[in-house]
C-alpha cells in the first residue's frame, strides 16, 4: 500500500543529500515523498545541531506535529533524524516522548527496519556502526534537476573548539573511489550536469583505490572525464587541508567551477588559535594567492563567527581587514553560539549578546559591500548559466552562474537542464537578471 513520507530538512547541504537518500531507502516500504505534512503517514525532521537556534527549532516543530497528529483521525509516525537526533537522543525522548523514531546520520541504511519497528514501539538508533552505510543504502539514485550533491566524505577530526560536528558526525571517513565514481556516472547518465562533492571536510578526502588512496584533486581530475558532467564543485573545505594537487586542479580542470567556499572563521590569529584552527590569517591569505595563481577568476566564499569568547574590537577589525583583503563574493556569518560539550562553551570572557549583534552587523556590512561590488562587475558580461528550474514569473527560468550567483532570465522551458549563455542586465544583492543570447557568444569564456 502506498504511504506518504514528509521530510523537513534543516541545516547544511549534507542534510539535503541525506534526506534524498532516506527517501530512497524507504521507497521499498511503499513510501512516496510528499511536500505537505498534512497527508503524510511518516514525518521526519532531518535536524541541525550547529547552533542553539537550529536545535531549538526542532522542538517547536515537534510540538506542531504532535498537535497535527492529535487533530486528525489517521496515524502519523514522527521521526527525528540528523545531528540533533545524534547529540540529543535522550533529551528528545524526555522533552518529546511522543516521538516514534530517533535516528542518527550514521544509520540511515537501517531506516526500513527502524520504521517497521517504530510502528509498534519507540525506537532510538544513534550508533556509529562498523558496517558501511553507503554500501547498504540503495544503489539507485533518484535525481531532481540537473544539479546534484554527492557525499564523498563525512565527519571531522579537527575539533574546532566551538563546533559540535566531530561529536555528531564522528571522525573523518572517505567513501571508496569506486563507489564515488559509480554514483557520479549514474547521476550524469540521468541528466545531472553539475555535481557538488560534499563532505564536512571534503578536501580531506582520501578514497581507497585498490591499495592506494586518492586525494580530492585526483578525484576531480577523474570526474572531469565523465561524459555529460559539465560542472564540478566541492564543499566545504578546511584551509589546512588544501594540498598541492587540489590547488593545481583549479588550474587544470576547466569543469571545476571558479568559486570556492573556504571557511576562515576569523581574521585574528589570537582567536583562530583559541578556536583551534590550524591556520593563521596569513596562511589563509597565502593560500588564496596560490589558488588565484592557479585560476585567476577564482572567487571565494567563507564562514565567519563573531563574538567568540575573548574576542575584542581589535580582533573584529582584523576580521574585517581580512574580508577586505580577500573580497569574498559571498559569506555566511554567525554570532557565536555556545554548544554543550564543546571547549569554547566553558571559556571565560563570553561576549554579551548585544555586542555580538553589533559586531555581526559590521561584519555582514563588509561582506555585502564586496558581494554587491562583484555582482555589479558582471553586468554587461555573458555568463554561462545552468538553468535548474522555473522562475517566479511565467516564461522565466533560474539557474546558477559559475560563481554560484542565482540568475533569472526569460528563457524557453527546453533550456532547463542545459548551460546557456546569458548576458547580465541587472545586479541585485543576492541575484542577477539577464537575457539569453546566441550560443556563439559563449565561445572563449569557458563554462
Ligand atoms: N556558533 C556559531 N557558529 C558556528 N558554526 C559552527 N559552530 C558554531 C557555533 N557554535 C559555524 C561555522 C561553520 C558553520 C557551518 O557554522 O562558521 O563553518
Ligand atoms: Fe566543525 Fe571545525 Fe570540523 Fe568544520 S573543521 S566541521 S568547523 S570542527
Amino acid at each position: 500500500m502506498q504511504k506518504k513520507l514528509f521530510i523537513k530538512t534543516y541545516g547544511c547541504q549534507m542534510n539535503v543529500y541525506d534526506s534524498a537518500r532516506m527517501a530512497e531507502a524507504l521507497a521499498p516500504l511503499g513510501y512516496v515523498p510528499t511536500d505537505t505534512v498534512d497527508d503524510a503517514d511518516l514525518a521526519i525532521l532531518n535536524t541541525c545541531h550547529i547552533r542553539e537556534k537550529a536545535a531549538e527549532k526542532v522542538f517547536s516543530e515537534l510540538g506542531r506535529l504532535r498537535v497535527l497528529r492529535a487533530e486528525r483521525d489517521r496515524p502519523l509516525l514522527i521521526g527525528v533524524a540528523g545531528c540533533v537526533a545524534q547529540a540529543e537522543g535522550a533529551e528528545i525522548q524526555r522533552r518529546a516522548p511522543f516521538v516514534d523514531l530517533v535516528v542518527g546520520p550514521q544509520t540511515y541504511h537501517r531506516l526500513p527496519d527502524l520504521v517497521a519497528r517504530a510502528l509498534h514501539a519507540p525506537v532510538v538508533d544513534t550508533d556509529f556502526p562498523a558496517e558501511d552505510k553507503f554500501d547498504r543504502l540503495p544503489a539507485a539514485r533518484s535525481v531532481d534537476g540537473p544539479a546534484a550533491f554527492l557525499t564523498v566524505q563525512e565527519g571531522c577530526d579537527k575539533f574546532c573548539t566551538f563546533c559540535v560536528v566531530p561529536y555528531t558526525r564522528g571522525g573523518e571517513v572517505s567513501r571508496p573511489l569506486r563507489q564515488v565514481l559509480d554514483e557520479a556516472r549514474q547521476l550524469a547518465g540521468k541528466g545531472v550536469r553539475e555535481l557538488t562533492l560534499l563532505g564536512q571536510n571534503v578536501n580531506a578526502y582520501h578514497g581507497a583505490f585498490g591499495k592506494s588512496e586518492w586525494g580530492l584533486g585526483r578525484l576531480i581530475l577523474e570526474l572531469a572525464g565523465i561524459e555529460g558532467l559539465e560542472r564540478i564543485r566541492y564543499t566545504t573545505s578546511y584551509p589546512a587541508e588544501m594540498d598541492d594537487a587540489l590547488i593545481a586542479a583549479h588550474g587544470q580542470v576547466a569543469k571545476l567551477m571558479p568559486f570556492l567556499h573556504l571557511p576562515v572563521q576569523s581574521g585574528s590569529d589570537r582567536i583562530l588559535s583559541a578556536m583551534n584552527r590550524r591556520h593563521r590569517a596569513d596562511d589563509y591569505l597565502r593560500l588564496v594567492d596560490r589558488l588565484r595563481t592557479a585560476r585567476a577568476d577564482l572567487q571565494l566564499a567563507s564562514d565567519f563567527i563573531v563574538g567568540f569568547p575573548g574576542e575584542t574590537e581589535e580582533d573584529v577589525a582584523a576580521t574585517i581587514a581580512l574580508i577586505d583583503r580577500v573580497g569574498f563574493v559571498q559569506a555566511y556569518s554567525f554570532k557565536y553560539s555556545p554548544r554543550p560539550g564543546t571547549p569554547a562553551a566553558q571559556m571565560p570572557d563570553q561576549v554579551a549578546e548585544a555586542v555580538k549583534t553589533a559586531r555581526l552587523s559590521r561584519v555582514q556590512g563588509a561582506i555585502m559591500a564586496h558581494q554587491r561590488a562583484f555582482n555589479r562587475t558582471t553586468v554587461g558580461r555573458v555568463l554561462p548559466v545552468l538553468f535548474e528550474r522555473k522562475g517566479r514569473h511565467a516564461g522565466q527560468l533560474t539557474g546558477r552562474s559559475p560563481y554560484m550567483q542565482a540568475v533569472f532570465a526569460d528563457a524557453p522551458v527546453h533550456a532547463l537542464g542545459r548551460i546557456s549563455p546569458v548576458v547580465i542586465t541587472k545586479a541585485k544583492d543576492n541575484s542577477l537578471a539577464g537575457k539569453l543570447c546566441p550560443s556563439e557568444t559563449l565561445a572563449g569564456i569557458g563554462s
